[in-house]
């Protein structure tokens, strides 16, 4: 497969920048042209922000999994599509040809359709990092089913709410997975998010640790028995054939749940051409992805990181796409570096609490590691600090691998501003550029639209790129008010950035009430409800403050009047119930008591004083002569842990 639209040079990227802006339809339908349709569309793009109402490739008719994989199978059959690197390094590796992934996407797509799942059905994933995870998204795709994905991280209540909220028929999930040293028992949460719901359906669960678990005559199916059974209907003398449903370019191919500045995550909706579009444009030029390279990105699926570069992006590029079940620090601190060796990894792509983490273990476990086959570094979730970069550059890349800082959100569905691999400049700490086809600007408080070099502002984007969010599921109202009414006629990415002489962009951090723990995204609300829940909490706020590895941390100052145990023992109460309602990623890293918060006349918490302090600045906390009880400052102040 040649890369028709891949920029080799600076001329060709500032080109190929100038035509996406000013002649955005003729621009993209060249790139969509090089995909399979099996109707071409009317128009490229129509649109207005007001609504918001986008819609790209309108008329036309495809399947997303055509594009990722039948095209592939006359040329790259027997190249593989995925690598799967099992949690235990003594375990046997599994390679999946695109011959092999279209055999059991198909296989898997009839699964759910003698299951009775039907095109437009929600079909809930809670899975392990195993194959049977890209089948299982991608045989939704196959048939028209909206997947969504849940990260296996999140607790029964979080699924539970995620299921009502996209009325989801259908669950596909694993008896368990095996995550370092721990096995999480995710038919057991899945068990238990069911409890009282009315509209699930089926389970299709995978067997992965063979551990216990319920089966529910009539709801309950073993993948296994359903695939081999789908075998027989898909399978005729060695020849596979399953009709791909076809889709309307803006039918949605997938829900996935973020979390904003409210209580509760909303569902963000990408459609099948538009994503597709940007996922493979992006891949094959912010990582100058090569035929024959391999790709490895650390991500989750449950993230949209995992959905666009582990499996959308890479496959409708005919890439080889490495999949790990394990976590970067098991068994031991060297695993992402032996899997480098071992499957002589030329790109990779991970988040930089990641790099910092490993960095905390120094340089041995690198020792006697060959990373040769590196070519391409990226880095992607959070604002990376200047000493986890030069480590990444020096220790890793060896100084001879471009790193490509990708910023970009659920929302956007995939990389919106970057530096090119080896093709445009990289500045440390900086996203530079954006990707063709991206207008960028960044805002005062007032939406006044500022120009030029070294200022720093609100960051929004001009116009639609082909995978911007289409809807909020279920509620395209909290879409428009979310992102399209604070700066009129612009998109709100949330992000505060700085635009320096060269108009390379650096992205500061969230200027909204959503933290960054790790690269995940949670709401101060959300923290502050699951804590609220808990027996014996009055009230609490979250703020984030710098956290050494994870990059923010969670700090929580919480009114208690409860009498039980010690303050330790509360603590760990607290995370418990965090843990119930949300799930062990929004655990508060620290949790001070206080006896009041500071709040104005109008009972506005002022959330500066208390980042202030969570910061570790214990005097100079700004006016807080606008307090209803100016002393509950200095007494929070003084007990800061
Ligand atoms: C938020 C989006 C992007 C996919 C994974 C996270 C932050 C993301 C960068 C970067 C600085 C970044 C932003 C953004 N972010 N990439 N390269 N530099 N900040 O997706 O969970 O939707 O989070 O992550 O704050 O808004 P997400």
């Amino acid at each position: 497969m040649e890369y028709k639209h891949q920029i080799k040079t600076l001329e060709q990227y500032n080109e190929a920048y100038k035509e996406s802006i000013e002649n955005p339809d003729s621009f993209w339908a060249q790139i969509a042209e090089t995909f399979t349709w099996r109707k071409k569309w009317d128009s490229v793009l129509n649109w207005n922000f007001t609504e918001p109402k986008i819609e790209w490739f309108s008329g036309g008719k495809l399947n997303i999994t055509e594009n990722c994989i039948d095209r592939h199978l006359e040329t790259m059959g027997n190249k593989p599509a995925i690598i799967w690197e099992p949690n235990n390094p003594d375990e046997r590796t599994r390679v999946v040809t695109y011959s092999r992934l279209h055999k059991r996407v198909c296989q898997f797509a009839q699964v759910l359709k003698n299951n009775g799942v039907k095109k437009g059905d929600r079909v809930c994933i809670y899975m392990g990092m195993v194959p049977e995870l890209a089948y299982a998204v991608l045989g939704c795709a196959r048939i028209g089913a909206i997947h969504s994905v849940i990260f296996g991280g999140f607790s029964a209540q979080s699924i539970a709410d995620r299921l009502v909220d996209a009325a989801a028929e259908y669950i596909v999930t694993c008896d368990g997975a095996y995550r370092g040293g721990k096995d999480i028992p995710l038919k057991d949460v899945i068990d238990d998010a069911l409890i009282g719901n009315k509209t699930v359906k089926r389970v299709i669960v995978y067997t992965r640790t063979r551990t216990p678990v319920s089966m529910i005559k009539g709801r309950d199916v073993w993948w296994e028995d359903e695939m081999e059974y789908a075998e027989t209907q898909v399978e005729k003398d060695n020849v596979v054939t399953m009709p791909a449903t076809e889709m309307d370019a803006e039918d949605p191919l997938f829900i996935l749940y973020t979390s904003g500045s409210t209580g509760k995550p909303k569902g963000v909706v990408h459609t099948c051409a538009g994503y597709m579009v940007w996922t493979y444009y992006t891949f094959i030029n912010t990582f100058n992805y090569n035929q024959g390279d391999i790709h490895f990105c650390t991500a989750d699926i449950g993230w949209i990181t995992g959905h666009s570069y582990i499996l959308y992006g890479p496959l409708s590029a005919g890439a080889t796409s490495v999949l790990f079940e394990g976590i970067p620090t098991w068994p031991n601190a060297g695993r992402f570096w032996d899997i480098i060796e071992k499957y002589k990894i030329n790109i990779l792509y991970t988040a930089p609490t990641a790099i910092r983490s490993l960095m905390g273990f120094g340089l041995e476990p690198l020792e006697g590691k060959n990373l040769d086959s590196l070519k391409i570094l990226g880095t992607v979730g959070e604002p990376i600090n200047e000493e986890a970069w030069h480590w990444y550059d020096e220790h890793i890349g060896k100084k001879r691998c471009p790193i490509v800082d990708t910023w970009w959100q659920t929302e956007t569905g995939g990389i919106l501003i970057t530096n090119l691999a080896g093709v445009t400049p990289a500045k440390p700490t900086y996203a530079t550029l954006p990707m063709p086809g991206v207008d960028p600007v960044l805002v005062d408080e007032n939406g006044q639209i500022l120009e030029g070099g070294n200022v720093s502002g609100n960051l929004c984007i001009r116009s639609p790129w082909p995978s911007i969010i289409r809807t909020t599921w279920g509620d395209h109202e909290r879409c428009r008010t979310t992102y399209f009414t604070t700066y009129p006629n612009l998109y709100f990415t949330g992000d505060g950035a700085l635009r320096d002489e060269n108009g390379f962009y650096r992205i500061t951090g969230r200027v909204d009430d959503v933290l960054n723990v790790s690269g995940h995204r949670i709401g101060t609300a959300e923290v502050e409800n699951a804590i609220n829940m808990h027996a014996g909490v009055v009230e609490s706020a979250v703020v984030a403050y710098p956290h050494d590895i994870k990059g923010q941390g969670i700090y929580a100052y919480v009114i208690f009047n409860g009498k039980h145990g010690d303050a330790e023992q509360t603590r760990k109460d607290i995370n418990a119930t965090v843990s119930r309602i949300i799930g062990a990623i929004a655990r508060p890293d620290k949790i001070q008591f206080v006896p009041g918060l500071p709040k104005t006349r109008s009972g506005k918490i002022m959330r500066r004083i208390l980042r202030k302090i969570a910061e570790g600045e214990t005097s100079n906390l700004g006016d807080t002569t606008t307090l209803l009880d100016p002393g509950v400052v200095d007494e929070i102040a003084a007990g800061k842990i």
